[in-house]
């Protein structure tokens, strides 16, 4: 089989760089090693950028996301001193959007289908060959047959624990990386949102967060250790928790029911460079992973793809190779922006181990300065409502 883009991983990055691709007259071709109904399962956040908004959009599916999602001007974060409001409009003239990643991904399948887009799932074992020379391809088993794709272009957009950034020699790559030593626990549940806006919580006991997905829809999250387990917590205990971290308010007020889905998610910083690898190009988790207190891990995908579909349109339709070399600093740009962000959103909001009552109070008086200081909600707005493209 021929196409002029390979693209291995059918998550958010790879469909929604498919879709651009072929909108552009640019064939594609993905490989997704699960099912489509086990990617389409995975909970994952949902606070867009307008970025991202304007991305799905451009790819012919924000018909949906237009009518469902629900648009955030603001945010709160709360200390034992009490909460405020960092209002995103009127600080820096931006909003986000809240609509949920399983949503962006069910959109984004349905375009790839009515463009009568290759998706092959349950492609095992996929390989990448010759990505130094100017004829790659791409060996796959599937149903127990195995596969040749001959390509251009190779997009890895397969994730953290892909094959992409694997291909990549390991003594020809930098990692950098901070693993934080807590999890958040997070649960769904069929109730109202606690607040109109999300609630980020510093507390003695430990973060929190109150967001959720629509009216009848809430997500919420509290830092755990990276000891416990699911099965330690139940509801009960969840509500009990998360309502010790939350203002006295909106906890009395808050609406509780039934998990119906709980889980637990380690939380790290990580950048893998180089990007691009001869005729690879890493997009999205391959090459990137940020802790979720900063809502950035769908938007950093959006903007990667945002570079590459640039620089494979300009080399492709305008045979314009040198547009290739813009991909990896344009990009790597903007993914240390938003790396630093949501390194400082979870310095500043959780509670390490070890952590003195001076740190705790460090913390709070970053925080009372977020409270009181323009120009630190500047800042903050700026970065959260997303970076300049
Ligand atoms: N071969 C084929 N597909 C693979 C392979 C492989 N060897 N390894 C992984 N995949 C698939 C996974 O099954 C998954 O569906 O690649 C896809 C990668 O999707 P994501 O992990 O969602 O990564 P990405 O598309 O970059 O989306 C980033 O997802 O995790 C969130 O916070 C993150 O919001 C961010 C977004
Ligand atoms: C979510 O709604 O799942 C969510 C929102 C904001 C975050 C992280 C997760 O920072």
């Amino acid at each position: 089989m021929r196409t002029q883009v390979a693209i291995i991983g059918g998550g958010p990055s790879g469909l929604l760089l498919s879709q651009l691709l072929m909108r552009a007259g640019i064939s594609t071709v993905v490989l997704e090693r699960q099912t489509r109904d086990y990617v389409l399962g995975r909970i994952r956040a949902g606070v867009l950028e307008r970025g991202a908004v304007e991305m799905l959009h451009r790819a012919g599916c924000g018909a949906r996301l237009a009518r469902e999602g629900i648009a955030h001007e603001g945010c709160n974060l709360s200390t034992v001193n009490g909460m405020f409001r960092v209002d995103f409009q009127a600080r820096v003239g931006e909003a986000v959007t809240v609509y949920g990643q399983t949503e962006v991904t069910q959109d984004l399948y349905a375009a790839q289908d009515a463009a009568g887009a290759v998706i092959f799932h349950e492609a095992l074992n996929v390989a990448l060959h010759d990505l130094e020379g100017s004829a790659p391809w791409v060996s796959y088993e599937k149903d127990g047959q195995s596969h040749r794709i001959d390509c251009d272009y190779i997009a890895g957009c397969d994730g953290f624990h892909g094959i992409s950034r694997q291909s990549i020699p390991a003594e020809k790559r930098t990692e950098y990386e901070r693993v934080y030593p807590f999890g958040w626990l997070g649960v769904l549940s069929r109730t109202a949102p606690a607040a109109e806006e999300l609630i980020y919580a510093n507390h003695p006991r430990g973060f929190a967060l109150a967001s959720m997905r629509n009216p009848t829809l809430s997500r919420y999250y509290i830092q755990v250790p990276l000891s416990d387990n699911v099965e330690g917590w139940s509801d009960h205990a969840f509500w009990d928790e998360l309502k010790r971290r939350l203002p006295a308010d909106v906890a009395e007020s808050m609406e509780t029911g039934p998990a119906i889905e709980k889980s637990i998610a380690p939380l790290r910083s990580f950048v893998a460079e180089p990007l691009r690898w001869g005729r690879l190009f890493l997009v999205g988790d391959a090459a990137h992973i940020v802790p979720p207190t900063g809502a950035k891990g769908l938007n950093l995908a959006a903007s990667d793809v945002h570079y590459l579909f640039e620089a494979l349109q300009g080399a492709i339709l305008e045979r314009d190779d040198a547009a290739l070399d813009q991909y990896a600093p344009r990009a790597l740009k903007r993914i240390w922006g938003a790396m630093r962000f949501s390194w400082w959103m979870t310095s500043i909001l959780h509670r390490f181990p070890g952590q003195s009552d001076f740190d705790q109070k460090i913390q709070e008086s970053e925080l009372l300065q977020l409270e009181t200081l323009e120009s630190a909600q500047v800042t903050m707005a700026r970065n959260y409502t997303g970076l300049p493209y």
